[in-house]
C-alpha cells in the first residue's frame, strides 16, 4: 500500500520547504495544495471576478490543469491574499476536492507515495493520513521569512506590510466555517521558530521514519 502524508500549518511556517525535502527523500510524490487556491485567485484577478462570489469562483476552480500550478505568478503576495479569500467558499473547496484526492490517492508507479501540504489536508482531506504534521512558527519569524522570500522576488514590501498581512491571513485560514486551519488531533506538532530549515527536515524526516515504521 502506497503511504499518504499530510503537511498542514501556518502560512510561512516552513511547511513547503519541509514537505518538498521529504517527498525527495522518501521518494513520495508532492502537492502544494495552496497552488490550487493560488491558481483559482490569479483566474479570479485575471478576470476581475468578485471573490465574494462562490459561484462564479467555483466554476474557475473546476479546470485547474497541473500546467497551471507552475505559474510563476501564482508565487505574488496578491495571488496569496487572493487565494486565501477564494479559499474561504465551500463551492471552491468542493471543485478542488477530487484533484487532491485523486493526487494523494494515485501518486504514480515511480513513487511510494504521495505528500501534500495544506491547511486542510490531515482533517478533510487525507483524514486517514498514515503521517500528520502540522508546522507553526511564531508570527515575527514568519513574518521575516516571508519578508526575505518577497524580496527574493523582486517584491517591494515593507516588513510591517508583511507582517499585518499575515496575521490577517492567519485569521482568516484560521476562522472561516469551512475547513478552518487546525491541527488534526492525531498530527504531531513541529515548531520551527527556533529551528534553520535543516534541521526542521531533520525532525520531521526521524518523526515521519518512527511512525512509517510502525504502520
Ligand atoms: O499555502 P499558501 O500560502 O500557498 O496558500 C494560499 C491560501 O490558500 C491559504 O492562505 C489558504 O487560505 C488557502 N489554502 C487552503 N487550503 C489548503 C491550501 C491552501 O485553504 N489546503
Amino acid at each position: 500500500m502506497k503511504k499518504i502524508i499530510a503537511i498542514d500549518g501556518t502560512f510561512a511556517s516552513g511547511k513547503g520547504t519541509l514537505a518538498k525535502k521529504l517527498a525527495a527523500s522518501f521518494g513520495y510524490a508532492y502537492l502544494d495544495t495552496g497552488k490550487l487556491y493560488r491558481a483559482v485567485g490569479l483566474r479570479a484577478l485575471k478576470s476581475k471576478t468578485n471573490l465574494d462570489d462562490a459561484k462564479k469562483l467555483a466554476k474557475l476552480a473546476t479546470d485547474i490543469t497541473p500546467a497551471e500550478l507552475d505559474d510563476l505568478a501564482l508565487k505574488s503576495g496578491p495571488v496569496g491574499a487572493a487565494a486565501s479569500k477564494v479559499a474561504v467558499h465551500t463551492e471552491v473547496r468542493a471543485a478542488l476536492f477530487e484533484f487532491q484526492r485523486n493526487f494523494a490517492a494515485n501518486p504514480g508507479r515511480q513513487y511510494k507515495g504521495s505528500i501534500l501540504d495544506g491547511r486542510d489536508i490531515g482533517t478533510v482531506i487525507c483524514p486517514d493520513a498514515d503521517v500528520k504534521l502540522y508546522v507553526d512558527a511564531q508570527p515575527s519569524v514568519r513574518a521575516e521569512r516571508r519578508y526575505k522570500e518577497l524580496l527574493s522576488y523582486g517584491e517591494d514590501m515593507s516588513l510591517e506590510k508583511v507582517t499585518a498581512d499575515l496575521i490577517e491571513r492567519d485569521t482568516r485560514d484560521q476562522t472561516r466555517a469551512e475547513a478552518p486551519l487546525t491541527p488534526a488531533e492525531n498530527a504531531h506538532l513541529l515548531d520551527t521558530t527556533n529551528l534553520s530549515i535543516d534541521a526542521a527536515f531533520m525532525q520531521a524526516k526521524t518523526l515521519v521514519e518512527t511512525i512509517l515504521s510502525q504502520t
